[in-house]
């Protein structure tokens, strides 16, 4: 029924590492939608450099920084949805979270950088879902690295095969824009004029050799020849099937701040990615066209003010249609429901939707019982959506309460933030909650946990930094002795509230030595539900 309107979906994640140009990026897909004038700021800049001390001030321009979440925009017959993975101080789980709502990925690397530890990280989580990964690599107007060594380097650290789409022709101030293989033609760079959309291009084919010459020179014009035989020979050959089960990136080459290759790489990624993805559910995989409206949560968003301590659910709608005032079941909450204030955002402002399909993304107001992974389904029906698994936390830290007087509150508090998703709990193993350990993905939500205890549960806190990096799932917890297993020094076993068992190290070289000594030891980086 809906399935026109769910067919022209494309939901997408932007992942890199700080200052490849995701936002950049960003802001030309969206003058390409018409939805804001010119490039103009997407979030707050200075938002996403602040540094730690300053989250508060983060925290009162939350506004900005929720609106620009999830970006929604029309181009060329789509609707597409852009959501956005916080990086820089606020990189959390919830960017490794984000990624479970997006059908694909378009992963930015700098040219002068290559893969960095952002990506690396944020592209496991894609690679785990097999999703469709687009590489787009970025600052062509710069000196980039080899060609090939890029490519080499995707490949052996990422551990994807790459298709290159199209092929740079120099770098920085030698750029002279980018070979089509599809078009077999030349598309020559040049800078943005200012307040354009983007700077005069020509198409000059192959097949014209001489003009092409004439216009890149003799020595491009060789090395180019040269490049596309060593390509066409050595590459692998682009197979869409590959594509969208995340085995084979296509690769492109541009310069997002000049707007070159932008529209190029929308369009053939439009082509190339996924209408909305069926999603897996206890009764079985759930396809996106299916006239009941389903969903999941997938970020829940706190306020920091304490005047307004109401919390956004985001859930991205599966399957159907959602029309505001509808009546829905929360699976988990058992409860049949209204979803109160949904709203979606396009380009830099929030507004109430009224109506939304599959593969949109919506937020609703949350009075304090959504948890991240629950299903929203039709009343008449029950069903659950696959759990979001928990993400290895980076940064870990032993929580002593100032006051022990006000054990209730710290206990309540402590629980709900963990319940929203921002920091995870453990104890070691076999005492009970007298002592925590806490453990978070970015540093910053040290302190928002310690902030919002004393602001939220008049709790005052002490974080005692601890040395491990590396935390690992028991997976056969039940064909393990625990207590019997061989560590090494500097391994740490603890709990989560639940009871599992997991190990904490100091080095990453620990974690296999602890797999060779102990036979049959099975252990996961990400946390089933
Ligand atoms: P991020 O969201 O991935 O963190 O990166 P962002 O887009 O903010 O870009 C980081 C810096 O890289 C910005 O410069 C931006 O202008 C620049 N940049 C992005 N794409 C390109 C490109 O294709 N070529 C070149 N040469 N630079 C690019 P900045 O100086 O840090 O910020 P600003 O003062 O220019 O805004």
């Amino acid at each position: 029924m809906y399935e026109k309107e769910i067919n022209k979906r494309r939901t997408f994640a932007i992942i890199s590492h700080p200052d490849a140009g995701k936002t950049t990026l960003t802001e030309k897909f969206l003058l390409y939608g018409g939805a804001i004038n010119l490039a103009g700021s997407v979030k707050g800049k200075a938002t996403a450099r602040h540094a730690v001390s300053d989250w508060m001030e983060i925290e009162k321009e939350r506004g900005i920084s929720v609106t620009s979440s999830v970006l929604q925009f029309e181009y060329d017959g789509f609707c597409i949805n852009i959501l956005d993975t916080p990086g820089h101080q606020d990189f959390s789980e919830d960017t490794y979270r984000t990624l479970m709502a997006a059908d694909s990925a378009v992963m930015v690397i700098d040219a002068g950088k290559g893969v960095e530890a952002q990506t690396r990280k944020l592209f496991k989580v894609c690679a785990m879902r097999g999703i469709p990964i687009f590489t787009f690599i970025n600052k062509m107007d710069r000196d980039a690295n080899d060609t090939f060594e890029l490519l080499d380097e995707i490949e052996k650290e990422l551990g994807v095969a790459t298709c290159p789409i199209n092929w740079p022709i120099g770098s920085g101030k030698r750029f002279k824009g980018v070979y089509d293989r599809n078009k077999k033609a030349v598309i020559t760079f040049s800078d943005t004029e200012k307040g354009t959309k983007e700077g005069h291009t020509d198409v000059l084919p192959m097949a014209d050799e001489d003009k092409l010459r004439n216009y890149i020179g003799d020595e491009a014009m060789d090395l180019l020849n040269d490049e596309i035989e060593l390509m066409d020979g050595a590459s692998a050959e682009f197979d869409i099937d590959l594509v969208q089960s995340g085995k084979l990136s296509p690769v492109f080459f541009g310069s997002a701040l000049t707007n070159f290759g932008v529209e190029m790489f929308l369009k053939y990624f439009l082509q190339m990615t996924t209408t909305p993805l069926a999603r897996k559910a206890d009764t079985g995989v759930i396809s996106p066209t299916e006239n009941d409206f389903s969903a999941f949560v997938f970020k829940i968003q706190a306020n920091m003010n304490k005047a307004h301590r109401d919390r956004i659910a985001f859930m991205r709608i599966c399957s159907g249609k959602f029309d505001a005032g509808m009546e829905v079941k929360h699976v988990q909450g058992n409860r049949v429901m209204r979803l109160s204030q949904p709203q979606q955002m396009m380009a830099d402002s929030r507004h109430i939707v009224s109506e939304a399909y599959a593969g949109d993304i919506i937020g609703v107001f949350d009075p304090g019982v959504f948890s991240i992974g629950d299903t929203i389904c039709m009343p008449n029906s029950t069903f659950r959506y696959e759990g979001i698994p928990t993400f290895a936390p980076e940064h870990f830290a032993r929580v002593r309460q100032i006051d022990t007087m006000k054990r209730k509150q710290f206990v309540k508090g402590i629980n709900q933030i963990a319940q929203e998703g921002a920091i995870q709990i453990f104890q070691e193993l076999g005492t009970g909650m007298e002592e925590i350990i806490v453990g978070v993905v970015g540093v910053l939500q040290f302190e928002v946990l310690k902030y919002r205890l004393e602001n939220e549960y008049n709790v005052d806190i002490k974080l005692e930094n601890l040395p491990y990096e590396y935390i690992r799932w028991i997976e056969n917890k039940d064909e393990i002795d625990i207590s019997k297993l061989t560590g090494t020094s500097d391994m740490k076993k603890i709990q989560d509230l639940k009871g599992n068992p997991l190990l904490l190290f100091v080095n990453s070289w620990s974690v296999g030595m602890v797999l060779e000594r102990n036979e049959g030891l099975k252990l996961a980086e990400f946390g089933r539900n």
